[in-house]
Order: structure tokens, then C-alpha cells, then sequence
């Protein structure tokens, strides 16, 4: 079991000297040190794997970072990160280590929980499932009427629905599967909707549950049990499903068949779980070589978190990026906003990753936090966004920091309307960090034709008070390489 520190990090040196920063540079606008500093990109970005972090539009000078470094030190955050690697037990309410680096972890790589080795057993559980990935795809494991699987139904919810519904959307353009469907909630529309548009003959269903008792999970799976049942037979209900669960008894009781049952291990958190057997319906629809460069791209992440020294190591970074704006500026929540449609789901399953991860008010110890923890995470696609909700970003009376998430390329489709998105991107980073001036807004209206009573009058409604935070995170494509590098990043 991991000792944590009894210290509050409020009482740390680095937060007290930070909170006193934070009062002298209140008045300070971004805008004005970067046209001081030259090298402010240089400072304030970070290359890692491929993606570029670039936080220049953040409420951070060189003495903040300082400060930011000086807090994880004083945090103790390496020796947190090497007892995590090191698969102690760190989860101390449920006694368990926090492992699931080592499901994206590379052949050589060797991890274990309480000096036993877990990676053999990682390598068989992936191998058998991408063995029946293979087959499926290839028609070689076929439904019970030897028809090959056109579609696969994901049953999960949670940590066993979000990452699926988020990556299988991210990499539609790469998708040489099944087309996916998911299911989770307990109402049970989403299953009569599918049902509506797939063939049971043709249709594989994955009862995704780390427990194999969550109530809407179990709901669904069996209603579409059910319908297997009635349509195809009783005797058919064994080749239409498989499943993902650390919960081998259940998985018996469902009658799910040896060969379609893949399992982990208590070590994976619902919420970091897609590296996992999880991500079955995930492999199912983008194909094993899709699937193993998305763990890839998660393990090149793992390693720069591990390597990296602190002020450019970039999990790091945005951790402190987001200390900061929460507890030193006020922010109570942090868009997240992706210009590539593909990525619209990223939101939601970041929601789980992190309010789940860090919604508490209480420490290790049981006590009270001293300090805000996580933040409300939020989002939606780019421009859909810019048409909804960013007037409350530029002109509401919270700074909401943002996270801009950039492809230079299109995922498949015209490259002169990604260009356009990326326009519209980095657009509205600036302008969340220079606003717009009374005064500019007077002069804009004034030249319309406007006289300078009415002018005046409505300029205040124009004004955009600047100064409000954002980072842009660039990467080539959205490939599975790059996603797996984003997920692994937050
Ligand atoms: O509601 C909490 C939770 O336990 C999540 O952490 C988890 O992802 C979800 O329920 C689903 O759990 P399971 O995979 O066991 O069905």
C-alpha cells in the first residue's frame, strides 16, 4: 500500500509563494507578454510523441512555471508517477494498483502488481482477442446460421460504453470491421433502435462489464438475449455474443462461450479500461492493426510522461495548467473543444476520465481537501461550438479555460475544409486572449454608420474582455496513433 503525505499541498511553499503570484500578475494581460517575449511559443510549448502542446495563451509567465514545477516537486508527483509504474497499490480505498499502462505497454516492456508479473498474462488475454478479431473480420467466425457478422452491438456503460462510442467514432475513416453500435442506457431505446437496424443473423453482441452486474448493462444484455433467443433460437444465443469482464462466474451464467470471453484484471479502472478487452468492439470495427497503433500511440505517451523532466513533460504540465486555473484564477470548469468532427465524443468520455478520477472532496486520508480538485469538463465539436455556446466563452462573466484540439489534416475528408477549420480554431484562441476593446468596438460601429450616441450605447455589448486562457494541441492527423497519444495525455 502507497504512503501518501500527510502535508496538504496548500501548505506546500510553491502554493503559498503561487497564491501570491497569482495576485501580482491579476492585472497582467497575455496579450501584452507576448508581444514582450519573443520566445513566449518557445517557452510555453511542449513536443510530445505527436502532438504539440502549445499553452503560450495560458495566464503563465516564466515565473509561474516556476512556480508550477517548484509545486510538483515539492508534490512529490515523480515518486507518485514511479509507484504508479510500479503497480503499488495507490488506489488505497479498494486496495489496488492503477495499471492500465501496462495494457498499451511494447513487447519488452515488463510490468507487475506486488512483484508479480502481469504482462505475460496481458499478451495472452490480447492475443486470443485479436485471434477472434481476425476471425470475425475475415468471416472465419461466423453467426448461427454461418453468416458472416456485419455489425456489432456493444452492451456497456460507463467506462465500458464511453471509450468505445468515442474511439470507434474518432476512427470511422480508418474502419475496416463491423459497423458498431452501442448500448447503455437503462431505458432501453437505444436497443430497440438498434434492433431496428440490424440483423440479429448478422449481428454480434459484446456484454462489455468489468463487474458483470451493473444493473442497465445487465438490463440490455439480456433483453437482447431475449430477442437472439426468440429470433434465431436458443441455440444461437452462444455464437452471438462474447464478452469483456473480470467476472468469470457471471460470464457462466450467462452461458457466454469460453472461446468469446476476454478478460482483465482489477487493476483497470472502468474509466482507463479501452486498452483493455474493453476495447473488443473497438478492434472488432477498426481492425487489429488500427487497434495495436492506438495502444502505440497510448504506450509513446506513457513513455514521455515517464521521461520527460517535469517542465516539459506535458501530462505534467497540463495537470499543473489545470491546479492552477482552478485553484489561482478562479475557473470552476474547462472546455474541451476538438476541430475535428470526428472527435466529438472526446467530451464526454473525458467527463468520466477525469470527474470520476478527481471528483472527490476528500484526500487519501479521508479528510478534507483544501483546495478545489476537479474541474466541471465540458465540450463539443469546433464550429458546432463557435454557433452555440462560445458568445458565454469570449463575453460570459467566467474565464472558462479551453483546450483546442487541432488536426493540420483532415481525417478523410476535403482538406481545404479542415483549413478552414483551423482558421476558425486558432481565430478564436487569439481572440479569447485579445479581446476586443471598447474602444475598437466604437470605431467598428461608428464606421458602419452608426451615429456616436447609438455607438456608444451599444459597444459595451460588443466588448470581449480578453485575457481568458486557452491551450491548442496540434497534431498531424487523427490517426490511431494520435489518438491513443491524446487519451494517454489527459
Ligand atoms: O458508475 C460507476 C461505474 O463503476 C464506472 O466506474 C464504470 O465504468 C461503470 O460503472 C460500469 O461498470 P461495469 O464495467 O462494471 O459495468
Amino acid at each position: 500500500m502507497r504512503q501518501y503525505s500527510a502535508k496538504y499541498p496548500t501548505d506546500l511553499p510553491a502554493w503559498i509563494k503561487l497564491k501570491q503570484h497569482a495576485k501580482v500578475i491579476a492585472s497582467q494581460s497575455v496579450a501584452t507578454w507576448f508581444s514582450r517575449d519573443r520566445e513566449r511559443f518557445a517557452r510555453c510549448s511542449i513536443k510530445a510523441g505527436d502532438l504539440l502542446i502549445d499553452y503560450s495563451r495560458q495566464r503563465v509567465k516564466p515565473a509561474t512555471l516556476k512556480l508550477l514545477t517548484q509545486l510538483a516537486r515539492q508534490a512529490e508527483v515523480a515518486s507518485a508517477r514511479s509507484a504508479m509504474f510500479e503497480g503499488k497499490v495507490i488506489n488505497t480505498t479498494e486496495g489496488r494498483a492503477v495499471l492500465h499502462a501496462a495494457l498499451r505497454a511494447g513487447a519488452r516492456d515488463r510490468f507487475s502488481v506486488d512483484g508479480e508479473s502481469v504482462s505475460t498474462e496481458v499478451r495472452r488475454v490480447r492475443r486470443e482477442m485479436l485471434q477472434f478479431v481476425d476471425a470475425v473480420i475475415a468471416g472465419d467466425e461466423v453467426g448461427a446460421t454461418g453468416e458472416r457478422f456485419t455489425d456489432v452491438v456493444n452492451i456497456g456503460i460507463g467506462g465500458s460504453d464511453l471509450g468505445i462510442v468515442m474511439a470507434t467514432q474518432a476512427l470511422r475513416h480508418v474502419s475496416q470491421g463491423l459497423r458498431v453500435h452501442a448500448v447503455s442506457n437503462v431505458d432501453g431505446t437505444q436497443l430497440v433502435d438498434v434492433m431496428k437496424t440490424v440483423d440479429p443473423v448478422r449481428t454480434l453482441f459484446v456484454v462489455c462489464s468489468k463487474t458483470f452486474t451493473t444493473l442497465e448493462t445487465m438490463t440490455n444484455a439480456n433483453a437482447a438475449r431475449d430477442w437472439v433467443a426468440q429470433t434465431l433460437g436458443e441455440a444461437a444465443v452462444r455464437q452471438h455474443f462474447a464478452a469483456a469482464s473480470t467476472n468469470h462466474a457471471a460470464m457462466d451464467a450467462f452461458d457466454i462461450d469460453p472461446s468469446r470471453r476476454f478478460g482483465f484484471w482489477d487493476w483497470v479502472g472502468g474509466r482507463y479500461s479501452l486498452w483493455s478487452a474493453v476495447g473488443l468492439s473497438i478492434a472488432l470495427t477498426v481492425g487489429r492493426s488500427a487497434f495495436e497503433a492506438l495502444l502505440a500511440g497510448g504506450r509513446q505517451m506513457d513513455q514521455h510522461f515517464l521521461k520527460a523532466p517535469l517542465p516539459d513533460n506535458a501530462p505534467v504540465m497540463m495537470a499543473l495548467l489545470g491546479i492552477w486555473n482552478n485553484n489561482f484564477l478562479a475557473a470552476q470548469s474547462q472546455a474541451i473543444l476538438p476541430y475535428d468532427n470526428r472527435l466529438d465524443r472526446f467530451p464526454a468520455y473525458l467527463q468520466q476520465l477525469q470527474m470520476e478520477s478527481s471528483g472527490k472532496r476528500v484526500r487519501h486520508d479521508g479528510k478534507l481537501a483544501r483546495c478545489d480538485t476537479g474541474a466541471v469538463i465540458w465540450g463539443e465539436a469546433g464550429n458546432n461550438a463557435q454557433h452555440s455556446f462560445y458568445q458565454l466563452l469570449h463575453q460570459g462573466t467566467r474565464a472558462i479555460p479551453v483546450d483546442f484540439l487541432l488536426p493540420a489534416r483532415s481525417s478523410g475528408a476535403s482538406q481545404p475544409q479542415q483549413d478552414l477549420a483551423t482558421a476558425n480554431c486558432l481565430a478564436q484562441a487569439d481572440a479569447l486572449m485579445q479581446g476586443y476593446a471598447q474602444s475598437d468596438a466604437i470605431k467598428e460601429l461608428t464606421a458602419k454608420g452608426l451615429s456616436a450616441a447609438d455607438a456608444k450605447r451599444l459597444a459595451p455589448h460588443k466588448v470581449h474582455e480578453g485575457n481568458r486562457p486557452s491551450t491548442v494541441i496540434v497534431f498531424p492527423a487523427l490517426t490511431p496513433r494520435t489518438l491513443g497519444q491524446l487519451i494517454a495525455l489527459y
